[in-house]
């Protein structure tokens, strides 16, 4: 949510700003600026809309060796030309790029009114600038602090001065700010993504940290109260293919991603089945035998499609491990003063590590002596940096704002954390080598729904056709319903709404007519016979029926189109029957001519509350 890019080196800042503002759209999309420091002093260009636009009309004589830039996902004041990011001060002596949310903006807009600034944005990272261009300390560093030290909230800054040229001063306080090493060249962003082409070699900014990159190298200090104080932070390699960031041949990210799930399920399973013990070979999530038998609950916390995967991943701890598990939206649990108990173990899930509602959760918890452990697909990111201990997804860089393979791997997490748990209580070393071997058979499953794309695509486009779909399961389905609606609704703009199969009688049957088609999950379990009977209570409405199912489900004379998953262990039916969902949405939206990767309104991981 939001991107910041930052460049200092022998080359013209701009392209380089813009092409990294490229590869950060999903954080933001609704405005796109670059700021650079040249001979003339800070020049800056920004507008609302895509970074397509903005380089279409990117003034001729933009030169710098030096700037910064800025995608934008809109808090605080809509997305116009003159709230786009990067703000400067009165003077255009600063400019700032800024992620997150200052909570005393208002205040602080009063106060810098009443002394005569004139606010020009209706942002609160313009007070930064003001405060920043104000102040008067002697180094750029001395300013930062002091206007940081002000602010209540949350930040990745960069800012430029110009009468420190050759500099950026970045910092982070619950925003991802990462600094790259290039051959003689540093680079600023909020995300790999941005930097990977240029460099693997990269250091992440901690909470409360600061830096100054220069075009040679970049010095770290602790923000206190009392001053800044060096921390001494060392840049490391980091192990990633720059390409694994590009579409490549795809038509779009989503698609790449939902095509790569077999394979990054296959790394996310390498090294953790123990074929020998039948159990999970889990090493990071730092709890021995002994203190895993001790957990006596299990809470899991996630935001979105990540709480729906993570609903799934509780019941399947339940049934598998028998210890009680549920799942809960992040961002309502810290708002209810919950109750944290020393044997629950808390677990949270997250694609990006970064989603602020997700990681306010766990610091709630380990303030009250909770135990967390974190499902987490970005590494070195801020959750996975909190929590005690826990289980990296290993999906690769996932780039679509709709999340695919990732939850694909959170799910297979679960698994193996269940299996782990199970062990340890009263599961049987033959039950734990059925679920193993139905674990390793998993990605040729997914392959095989994979391969049936054509099918899928003529269902989607007629289901797109609707205004309004329900998405019903039960038990091990309901999630599976829920994350369904979810994606369709989120990419194909469709009213989408999930429901119990059981509590359709209760009030939703009261909508089903010819108009509004029911995508029913059907595996074949041990509710197989009550599934096929509320599909009788829809048939009778006259409402389209799209079920997803097994081949041995009867349905005796139902008018459906069924798409068929392939059969596993029941426990791990639900993520089978969510990757036709996935394909399904992505189909619908591309019929629709939605732009998949970038739905309106939304932006990739969310890092304001
Ligand atoms: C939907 C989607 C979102 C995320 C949610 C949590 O496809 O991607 O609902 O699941 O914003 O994001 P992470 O997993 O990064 O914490």
């Amino acid at each position: 949510m939001c991107g910041i890019v930052g460049y200092l080196g022998s080359h013209q800042a701009a392209p380089l700003l813009l092409e990294g503002l490229g590869r950060l759209e999903h954080r933001g999309y609704d405005s796109a600026g670059v700021a650079v420091l040249g001979a003339s002093g800070i020049k800056v260009a920004k507008r609302a809309g895509r970074v397509r636009d903005l380089s279409d009309e990117l003034p001729k004589r933009f030169a710098g060796k030096v700037g910064i830039g800025h995608t934008r996902w809109a808090t605080h004041g809509p997305a116009n030309d003159t709230n786009a990011h990067p703000h400067v001060d009165s003077k255009q002596r600063v400019a700032v790029v800024h992620n997150g949310i200052i909570d005393n903006a208002a205040a602080l807009r009063d106060e810098l009114g009443e002394a005569g600034v004139d606010l020009v944005s209706d942002t609160d990272t313009e007070v930064l600038a003001h405060l920043i261009g104000r102040s008067e300390a002697d180094t750029l560093e001395a300013k930062v602090a002091e206007a940081l030290g002000r602010i209540e909230g949350t930040y990745g800054v960069a800012v430029l001065h110009v009468d420190f040229p050759d500099r950026i001063v970045v910092a982070r306080n619950g925003s991802p700010l990462i600094i790259g090493v290039g051959d003689k060249e540093m680079h600023v962003a909020s995300d790999l993504a941005a930097l990977v082409r240029y460099t693997t070699t990269v250091a992440h900014l901690d909470d409360g940290e600061m830096a100054t990159v220069t075009a040679t190298g970049f010095t770290t200090y602790r923000l206190e109260a009392t001053g800044l104080s060096a921390t001494n932070r060392r840049a490391a390699r980091v192990d990633i293919d720059p390409s694994s960031y590009d579409a490549g041949d795809h038509e779009s990210f989503m698609h790449k991603e939902i095509l790569e799930q077999p394979a990054a399920a296959e790394r996310v399973l390498r090294g953790r089945l123990d074929q020998r013990f039948a159990t999970g070979h889990l090493g990071g999530l730092n709890l021995d035998a002994r203190e895993l038998r001790e957990i006596k609950r299990i809470k899991v916390l996630g935001c979105g499609s990540a709480y729906y995967v993570g609903q799934m991943g509780a019941t399947l701890i339940e049934e598998l491990a028998r210890i009680p598990a549920d799942a809960e939206a992040a961002s309502e649990f810290r708002y209810r003063n919950p109750i944290i108990e020393p044997d629950t173990l808390y677990v949270a899930v997250s694609q990006s590590g970064e989603t602020l509602d997700t990681l306010l959760a766990v610091q709630e918890i380990r303030r009250k002596g909770g135990r967390t452990i974190g499902l987490v697909n970005v590494v070195g990111s801020a959750i996975a940096r909190e929590v005690d201990g826990g289980i990296y997804l290993h999906a690769g860089p996932e780039v679509a704002v709709a999340s695919t393979k990732a939850l694909t791997n959170m799910y297979l997490g679960f698994a193996m954390l269940a299996l782990q748990l199970g062990r340890v209580r009263d599961m049987s070393i033959a039950d734990g080598r059925r679920l193993i071997g139905a674990l390793e058979a998993l990605p040729r499953k997914i392959e095989e729904i994979i391969a049936t794309d054509d099918h899928l695509a003529g269902v989607a486009e007629r289901l797109a056709e609707a205004e309004s779909l329900f998405f019903v399961g039960r038990v091990r389905g309901f999630p599976v319903a829920r994350e369904g609606a979810q994606k369709f609704k989120e990419i194909s703009y469709r009213h989408a709404e999930a429901y119990q199969t059981s509590e359709l009688k209760h009030g939703p049957l009261a909508l089903i007519s010819p108009a509004v088609p029911t995508i029913a999950i059907v595996p074949d379990d041990e509710l197989v016979e009550r599934n096929v009977a509320a599909l009788h209570e829809i048939a009778a409405r006259k409402g389209p029926l799209v079920v997803v199912t097994h081949d041995s489900v009867p349905l005796r004379g139902i008018k459906a189109e069924r798409i068929v998953v392939p059969r596993s262990e029941v426990e791990l039916d639900p993520i089978l029957l969510t990757v036709p969902l996935q394909i399904l949405a992505y189909h619908a939206a591309r019929h629709l001519g939605h732009d998949i990767d970038k739905p309106r309104n939304l932006a990739k991981s969310v890092t304001v509350e």
